[in-house]
């Protein structure tokens, strides 16, 4: 695998709808989220991305907030409607100059461009004809990779095909909390194959354009049993074949997981594009899920638990550092030799962080979040588990999806009204961190 920068590689992540804004410019169409977003009741604050934190314009201001903080590398999606604003056909070169600029000011401040293809944001055009549940879907991907990385295959220093294709499932299709705002339940397989043949497709044509490593973004939860009864065992192992293992196993070259996936929409060969070699996973790490054995009659082979004995963030979740290392662990357990090496691509919480009236902002809670999966990430690393970098959601507070502007994952405050930038505590706790590490 060729080489990033600097041995353990610090990274901040952010993606393309929650801070660009500039929907209108430069040639974009319009995305799922943009239509998601644009009706009643989808997004708590009434809210979109339409101006997020500005950084399609601002993006010079967050890369010097970057260079300071002394990450090695930022991880940002590129949004393929500026790309293809129809889906389909050649590149609009307004939105890929957009992206090569964006990446020449990174190489100038001395940060690796590590860029995500797929953020949730599927031009609209595709969605009309039926999203990822849609095999062609797959095939657009593979060309519209293709465009990216002809342009910046030599300036992107490794390359993240989707970015958690299971909550894109399962939250745009089978619940509908997301765009596209489905709700299939178990019918919402095909968007898992199809998301993964679009994988192996870009795979393909990330080779033909650039020697850069290739890796996916896969969000993990490790499954907590509520109980010890068998049932409960049993339906926290079918939660993590679904969430866990219906995304790796196959990319691994396992196939999917026995009786977690309808196989109806694999055809002859899928399987061996989606196992096309890795340099790398990806892996977002928030939470651990409690789980325990469904009532009678329920249409789920799990139900799922609040877990006791955790501190949680502003949304909710649970505080679980130990979830980290037993994640790592875990995977590492279980693929062995198949495991390529591992970037945390994604860690971070949401607090209510204020700027109070001398104009700083302190987030202790994140502090000692960071710190706590860090501790983990290293443990893991004694453990034997090849960890190569740790990269924190999110750079800045941004438009967090279903929630819009309520939720802050920043490392630096951002006002929406004025878009002012107040880096946080925890941005010179990190920084120093860094310092230190060097
Ligand atoms: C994972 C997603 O990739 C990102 O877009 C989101 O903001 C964070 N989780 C926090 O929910």
């Amino acid at each position: 695998m060729p080489e990033l920068p600097g041995g353990f590689l610090w990274g901040v992540s952010t993606s393309a709808y929650q801070i660009e804004g500039a929907v209108h410019e430069d040639g974009r169409g319009p995305s799922i989220w943009d239509t998601f977003a644009g009706q009643p009741g989808r997004i708590v604050d009434g809210t979109d991305g339409a101006v997020a934190t500005d950084s399609y314009h601002r993006y010079a201001d967050d890369i010097a907030l970057m260079k300071d903080l002394g990450v090695g590398a930022y991880r940002f999606s590129v949004a393929w409607p500026r790309i293809q604003p129809d889906g389909t056909g050649p590149a609009n070169q307004a939105g890929l100059d957009h992206y090569e600029r964006l990446c020449d000011a990174l190489e100038d401040a001395g940060i690796a461009p590590v860029a995500t293809l797929f953020h949730w944001d599927l031009p609209q055009p595709l969605q009309d004809k039926g999203g990822w549940l849609d095999r062609e879907t797959a095939h657009r991907f593979g060309e519209y990779a293709a465009l990216v990385s002809q342009r910046l295959g030599d300036r992107v220093k490794m390359w993240i095909t989707l970015n958690e294709p299971f909550v894109h499932m399962s939250l745009g299709y089978a619940l509908g909390t997301h765009a596209p705002g489905e709700q299939l339940l178990f019918g919402a397989f095909p968007v898992a194959h199809h998301q993964l043949l679009g994988h192996g497709l870009a795979v393909a044509a990330l080779r033909d354009h650039s020697n850069s490593p290739v890796t996916i973004a896969n969000n993990y939860s490790p499954a907590r049993p509520a109980g010890h009864k068998p049932e409960d065992l049993a339906a926290a192992a079918a939660y993590d074949a679904l969430h866990n293992r219906v995304f790796t196993d196959p990319l691994l070259g396992l196939g999917y997981p026995e009786g977690a996936a309808d196989l109806s929409v694999v055809r002859e060969g899928d399987l061996d594009v989606i196992a096309a070699p890795l340099d790398a996973l990806g892996v977002n790490y928030y939470n651990p899920t409690g789980v325990r054995a469904p009532e009678e009659g329920s249409p789920l082979p799990f139900e799922m638990v609040p877990l006791d004995g955790y501190p949680t963030t502003a949304f909710g979740w649970p505080v679980a550092p130990d979830g980290l290392r037993e994640l790592l662990v875990t995977l590492h357990g279980r693929y062995q030799d198949k495991l390529p090496p591992i970037y945390v691509t994604e860690s971070g919480c949401a607090y209510d962080d204020v700027v109070t009236a001398d104009g700083t902002c302190d987030d202790p809670d994140r502090i000692a979040y960071l710190d706590a999966h860090l501790a983990a990430v290293d443990d893991a690393k004694a453990d034997g588990v090849d960890v190569r970098g740790y990269f924190v959601w999110s750079l800045l507070d941004n438009w967090e999806w279903a929630e819009g502007f309520t939720k802050r994952f920043g490392l630096v405050h951002v006002d929406f009204d004025t878009q002012a930038r107040t880096p946080k505590s925890s941005y010179a706790w990190l920084r120093e961190r860094i310092r230190d590490h060097r």
